[in-house]
């Protein structure tokens, strides 16, 4: 898996148009990694986007192209029909990693307001998801993904699909940022042979206003960056790749500006942090998770604590 992917998920600022010229920009500066999703809808532009990129000479099996599962398709009818429409949206014939995008099957409308619950939501039911893993792994047997994972998961959750795969996940996506270093799940997951892919790896300032809360805080911001960044003469984001990408995790930044999408890649490229900046960065973690998915909760009253098992329990 390449060290650094570009993200593709424009939310409700960028469009599919935008995010497609993006993937054929970055491919044409380096990048062969993209971090795709079906709920993102802007897979058949980006399969056009692929699409010319191996006409101008770039091979298959030189890309790394993952895609997710939605959360609406957790049914054992509508792992692998979901899986080849991605495919097919993408215009080629495996992936090279299929996730599922969230381990609760709870659906929400796109860009719906973080107040809304759909009236069907669940807690995790691990026989459920077990239903749905089974058919990642036959994605797998058919040849349609090279590798399966998981995202948004807990070390709960985790222990338990390891105890019971039969294909364990390769790779596992979650939020990873200089403010938000998960380091018990990101130590879990390398101990596991999972590789770690971090999202969200600049502290998605562009995020839309729905997502923010008055405690969240800025990486790109932070003075021990910021100081770094003065230090290497490049802008505090592409200090959060540098770090990500020395420390061990995968990061899959957005830029739809080429300057910035180059300088992400140039900066997992060139030479690295110092020691003592690392330590720095290790120190300046603040648990600040953004992303925090309360549209997902099943019960009334709830709050988005209750999706991260924080007591080492699965909340039901
Ligand atoms: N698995 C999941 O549940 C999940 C959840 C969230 C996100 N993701 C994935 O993670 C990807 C990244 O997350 P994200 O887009 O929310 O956050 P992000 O990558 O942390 O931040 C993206 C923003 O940072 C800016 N940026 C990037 N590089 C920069 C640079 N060098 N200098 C200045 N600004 C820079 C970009 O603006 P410009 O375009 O102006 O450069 C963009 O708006 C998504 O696209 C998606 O693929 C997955």
């Amino acid at each position: 898996m390449p060290a650094i992917g570009l993200g593709t998920f424009g939310s409700d600022h960028v469009s599919a148009e935008e995010i497609a010229e993006a993937v054929k920009g970055a491919a044409a500066v380096g990048y062969r990694h993209f971090d795709c999703a079906s709920v993102y809808g802007n897979e058949d532009r980006i399969g056009a986007a692929v699409r010319e990129i191996m006409a101008g000479g770039v091979r298959r099996e030189e890309l790394w192209i993952a895609s997710k599962l939605w959360n609406d398709k957790h049914g054992e009818d509508d792992v692998i029909a979901s899986c080849r429409k991605s495919l097919a949206d993408l215009q080629m014939d495996y992936l090279d990693a299929y996730f599922v995008h969230w381990p609760f099957p709870n659906y929400h409308p796109p860009h719906c307001d973080v107040g809304s619950r759909s009236p069907n939501a669940k807690p995790y039911i691990h026989a459920n998801f077990m239903r749905t893993w089974r058919k990642m792994e036959e994605l797998v047997d058919l040849g349609l993904a090279r590798h399966i994972g998981t995202s948004n998961m807990t070390i709960p959750k985790l222990e338990l699909l390891l105890r019971d795969a039969r294909i364990k996940p390769a790779v596992n996506e979650m939020e990873l940022h200089p403010h938000f270093q998960q380091p018990e799940l990101f130590a879990y997951v390398r101990a596991n042979g999972i590789e770690p892919i971090g999202y969200c790896p600049v502290g998605s300032p562009n995020r839309p206003e729905r997502d923010r809360t008055p405690q969240d805080t800025v990486d790109i911001e932070d003075p021990v960056i910021v100081k770094i960044a003065e230090r290497l003469g490049v802008h505090p984001a592409v200090v959060c790749i540098k770090w990500a990408a020395q420390r061990g995790q995968t990061p899959i930044p957005l830029s739809t500006k080429r300057r910035n999408y180059e300088a992400n890649l140039r900066g997992v490229l060139s030479g690295p942090l110092t020691d003592e900046e690392m330590r720095e960065i290790a120190g300046i973690d603040r648990n600040c998770r953004l992303i925090k998915g309360q549209v997902f909760l099943w019960k009334q009253g709830q709050t988005w604590e209750d999706l991260w098992d924080l007591d080492g329990v699965i909340e039901t």
